[in-house]
């Protein structure tokens, strides 16, 4: 199965300019859901894992059965004031100022062993400020894996010391 032809390309959006990666072909397709999800569990080589972080929102997505399928916990990353209980945060930088990402306080012990999930590995901010909040807890990333990667925004380049998997390169 080539993933490729479940991404749907749409210019202009969200706004004139940006060429955005529609998945939602991927997801209404259950073969190429579980080809998917087959594949970023296969990128993993049996290591284990204690939690599964998905960053809102379309993050969500896989990461849920990302933690079903390796009888993990999931934790979900959220955007501000979302959360209900205590949170620890971070930021990180966007094209015109910053954004934060916030995580219940509790919901990583020191040692969990960590996967990160997102749908897109973009300028690499996102997934930065997920590794902070990660490390502010003492968890340890065994991995971050994404549906897509843009490799010509350099994202890799903010994550030099992480282990990184792509379901797709473009
Ligand atoms: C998009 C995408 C990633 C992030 C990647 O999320 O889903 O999370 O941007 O970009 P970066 O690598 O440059 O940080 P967005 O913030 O648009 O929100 P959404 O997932 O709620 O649509
Ligand atoms: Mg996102």
């Amino acid at each position: 199965m080539n993933l490729q032809d479940y991404i749907r390309d749409i210019q202009d959006f969200p706004k004139p300019g940006i060429g955005f990666k529609d998945i939602t072909p991927l997801l209404i397709s259950p073969e190429a859901t579980t080809f998917c999800l087959e594949t970023l569990v296969n990128s993993l080589k049996n290591q284990k894992i204690d939690k599964v972080i998905g960053v809102e929102s379309r993050g969500f997505f896989f990461g849920i059965l990302l933690a079903q399928k390796l009888n993990a916990g999931f934790i979900p990353v959220r955007k501000p004031k979302k959360l209900p209980f205590t949170t620890i945060s971070a930021s990180y930088e966007l094209e015109y100022g910053t954004d934060t990402l916030e995580m219940h306080v509790d919901a990583i012990q020191p040692g969990d062993k960590i996967l990160i999930h997102d749908d897109v590995l973009a300028t690499g901010g996102t997934a930065k400020a997920v590794c902070e909040l990660v490390e502010q807890l003492g968890g340890e990333i065994v991995q971050m894996n994404f549906l897509m990667e843009l490799s010509f925004l350099n994202g890799r380049e903010k994550l030099r010391d992480k282990e990184i998997f792509a379901a797709l390169t473009y």
